[in-house]
């Protein structure tokens, strides 16, 4: 508990441009949450470092994450948004996790195995224990809850692993998260490929929608989003296309599988796909909008930044301290 309030945490990694895939299953989502809990949200950057960044770039992706967590909606007043990386305690205590997951969870990680395939010419050990970071990040702050799609279900499951082993030998030091997989939108597929995750790392441009795409290019590809067979607008599971389609809209419209349904009954698949792309576009415009004013507001973007970073410090100390202490690390002695 903090301020009174059960503890959430989550955060994207500072890679490329956010997918609607990340803003539907994730951060749309957590707009309001802070009325429930204390929520804190990391910038992911070191995460990022697993697959090779230009640093320039790097650190203009990092910043461009943080305004559009902002942009989307997450007030930096009411949720702890900050880099993970101004924040020590996240690779002290990754380390002292490491100590206590065994190789063996670590190869079961199915995120690993397909980064692994996709960089096979950089399968670094930093990809291996991804998973480990992960856990240090959402046990340093003694979180609740985590809210994630459905990819990150694995991670979270060893998370929890980790504490439970790490609390069976020196007591109730973390207290162990449970994963929040919202119903709708916890996995939007590629438009060109509905079998597969949308992903930011997808060679094909036409199979993504980034947050930052234009009206036209949003329209552009729902209009060639691959569909299935025949002609309906029916949510099934032989039909992965629509259904992909279906479960956008719903997420930006707020309407229910049957309401769509019935819109768009004897009106084939052309006019559905037009709809979805419109509705995603007006849903993208005033979070474009505020990005851009978030950019250029250079002074308002370094405050929020410095004073959260120096909140989150504080509390991950406290956990950190008390890790150390369990497992035996002396105290650093004070020059009097
Ligand atoms: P990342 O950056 O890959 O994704 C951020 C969030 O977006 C969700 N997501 C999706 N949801 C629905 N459909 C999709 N196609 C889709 N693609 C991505 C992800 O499930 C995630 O919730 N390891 C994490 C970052 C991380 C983290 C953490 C998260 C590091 N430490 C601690 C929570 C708590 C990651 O790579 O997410």
């Amino acid at each position: 508990m903090l301020n009174g309030k059960k503890i959430l945490y989550s955060g994207m990694q500072a890679t490329g441009t956010l997918t609607l895939g990340n803003y539907l299953g994730a951060l749309k989502n957590w707009v309001k949450l802070h009325e429930e809990y204390e929520c804190l949200y990391g910038v992911m950057d070191l995460h990022s470092l697993t697959v090779r960044q230009n640093a320039a770039e790097f650190r203009k992706n990092a910043r461009s994450l943080y305004a559009l967590y902002v942009a989307a909606g997450l007030d930096p007043e009411k949720n702890c948004i900050y880099y993970q990386s101004h924040v020590s305690g996240h690779a002290e205590l990754g380390w002292i996790l490491s100590c206590f997951t065994y190789m063996g969870e670590l190869n079961r990680m199915t995120q690993f195995k397909d980064k692994a395939a996709k960089h096979a010419d950089n399968i670094n050990a930093g990809l291996y224990t991804y998973p480990v970071l992960m856990a240090a990040d959402i046990l340093l702050y003694q979180a609740d809850v985590v809210p994630v799609g459905v990819d990150q279900k694995q991670h979270l499951e060893i998370t929890r692993d980790i504490a439970q082993r790490f609390n069976a030998l020196y007591g109730d030091v973390f207290t162990v998260p449970e994963a929040y997989i919202p119903k709708a939108g916890a996995k939007i597929m590629s438009l060109q490929d509905p079998l597969k995750k949308m992903s930011k790392s997808d060679e094909n441009a036409n199979a993504t929608i980034l947050l930052l795409d234009e009206k036209d290019a949003v329209i552009r590809k729902f209009k060639r989003a691959v569909t299935d067979s025949g002609c309906e607008v029916r949510y099934a599971e032989d039909k992965p296309g629509v259904s992909n389609l279906m479960d956008i809209y719903g997420c930006v419209t707020g309407k229910s599988y049957e309401e769509i349904e019935r819109e768009f009954d004897g009106r084939g698949y052309g006019d559905f796909k037009l709809a979805v792309g419109e509705a995603v576009a007006q849903e993208l415009e005033p979070l474009q909008k505020k990005y851009r004013e978030i950019m250029e507001d250079k002074s308002y973007l370094d405050s929020v930044i410095s004073a959260n970073d120096e909140k989150a410090a504080a509390y991950a100390a406290k956990t950190l301290r008390k890790v150390q202490k369990k497992v035996g690390l002396t105290e650093k002695l004070r020059r009097s």
